[in-house]
């Protein structure tokens, strides 16, 4: 097997690793399974040949050493993640990562000129479970360790509870902070997870930015009361009050993100949910998403704005707590010309595009050149069981993987 068979195969055999019944794959971080996928990883790195090591927040880092008179700092990394959202595809995250274990393999059999270090990483946590891009932002120094005892799951496991009976602990991930000088480059191949390469009829997408991104926690408070004697004027409904504002809080998206801003109201959970009992409480997980990092402030004011109007109007409480915020980030210039130009040279259709997704990328973009590249998602989909790419269009990303990550080791 060569180059693209092997990294489908590679695709496949993780598929083994949280398939769903139902469809789907399910590999929530730091859960059993999520840990036996990683395991699985490291063993065909070394069966590839390189080096591997697990950090204080359990990235799995695969190493190859510069060739004899290189140097052994400022390493390129190809990262990426192989958790995924529940019931999500197959594409997520493990194209990245695996692509870059195939990188290695090439790398080593062509024996290519190496000047540097080269690692394939697997950033633990990208979706999110218990804090978007844990991992990256661990390895980043990003991540603000004094949080880890805090950080809770979607239904309230502690980070803490899921590491049990691991070799991590939440004092570990302090340790996995990198050094400033040990990565030189990032580089990301990724599926583009939405619908604009595909229906634009190109190959490969260059990412320019990443969308910057609020995320929120939304209580509404209110009163419970019996629901069959309660009139309707006299109820405190905490459900009724977060559905006024959900409804409202997407036109006003709409209105105002230029086309550009996304919302999304993704957790919702009521209290006490009985059928008979008016909602109490009911806390909403909210995200915005923009490009234009001042748009992304003056949304999230209104946010608040609409958020209590609605409780006003609907006589309950109301308090909005912002669980995490990050900022646009740009990807590297001249990655995206090398990126640009190995397309033309391998005849790819290709177009400079932005990304509405969050990706460990964008935690190296202010440290070292950073860049990803895109292949098309069938019909747009993704975090879905229906998430799929081309055949052709993955040979694609993996080769000018490979021409961007050879021409700057080479240097
Ligand atoms: C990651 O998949 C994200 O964009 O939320
Ligand atoms: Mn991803
Ligand atoms: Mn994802």
């Amino acid at each position: 097997m060569v180059g693209m068979d092997r990294l489908t195969a590679d695709l496949h055999a993780l598929c083994e690793f949280g398939r769903n019944e139902a469809g789907g794959w399910t590999r929530p971080a730091y859960s059993q399974v999520d840990q036996d996928a990683h395991l699985w990883l490291a063993s065909r790195m070394e069966q590839a040949g390189l080096a591997t090591r697990f950090d204080g927040a359990g990235n799995l880092i695969g190493r190859l050493e510069a060739q004899p008179g290189g140097t052994q700092d400022g390493a390129l990394v190809i990262g990426s993640h192989i958790d995924t959202v529940p019931r999500g595809g197959w594409l997520d995250g493990a194209l990245g990562v695996l692509a870059g274990l195939e990188v290695a393999r090439r790398l080593l059999e062509s024996r290519a000129k190496r000047t540097r270090p080269f690692e394939v990483i697997a950033f633990r946590d990208e979706e999110g479970r218990f804090g978007p891009f844990t991992g990256s932002r661990a390895m980043t120094g990003k991540l603000d360790l004094t949080l880890l005892p805090t950080m809770r799951d979607v239904d309230g496991l502690y980070l803490s509870q899921a590491l049990t009976g691991s070799s991590l602990s939440t004092t570990t991930f302090a340790t996995a902070a990198i050094p400033v000088g040990a990565i030189s480059a990032y580089l990301e191949l990724h599926i583009e997870q939405g619908p604009v390469l595909e229906a634009a009829g190109k190959r490969i997408g260059v990412v320019s930015a990443i969308v910057g991104q609020a995320r929120f926690s939304l209580q509404f408070q209110g009163r419970p009361d019996h629901a069959g004697t309660t009139p309707m004027n006299l109820r405190r409904d905490a459900f009724a009050a977060a559905a006024d504002f959900a409804s409202h809080w997407r036109k006003m998206i709409m209105a105002e993100g230029k086309g550009v801003a996304v919302g999304t109201v993704g957790v919702v959970r009521v209290e006490p949910n009985a059928g008979n009992v008016v909602p109490s409480k009911v806390t909403l997980g909210a995200e915005l998403r923009d490009i234009d990092d001042l748009r992304l402030n003056r949304l999230t004011e209104l946010t608040g704005d609409l958020a209590r109007h609605s409780a006003q109007d609907l006589g309950v409480e109301v308090s909005l707590r912002v669980t995490h915020r990050t900022q646009p980030a740009l990807m590297n210039g001249s990655f995206q010309a090398a990126i640009l130009d190995c397309a033309i040279r391998r005849a790819y259709a290709s177009m400079t595009l932005p990304s509405g997704a969050g990706h460990d990328a964008q935690n190296f973009a202010d440290l070292v050149p950073a860049a990803m590249i895109f292949v098309p998602s069938i019909g747009g989909r993704s975090h879905c069981p229906e998430e799929a790419t081309d055949a052709a269009d993955l040979d694609a990303g993996l080769n000018i993987l490979l021409d961007v990550a050879a021409g700057y080791l080479s240097t």
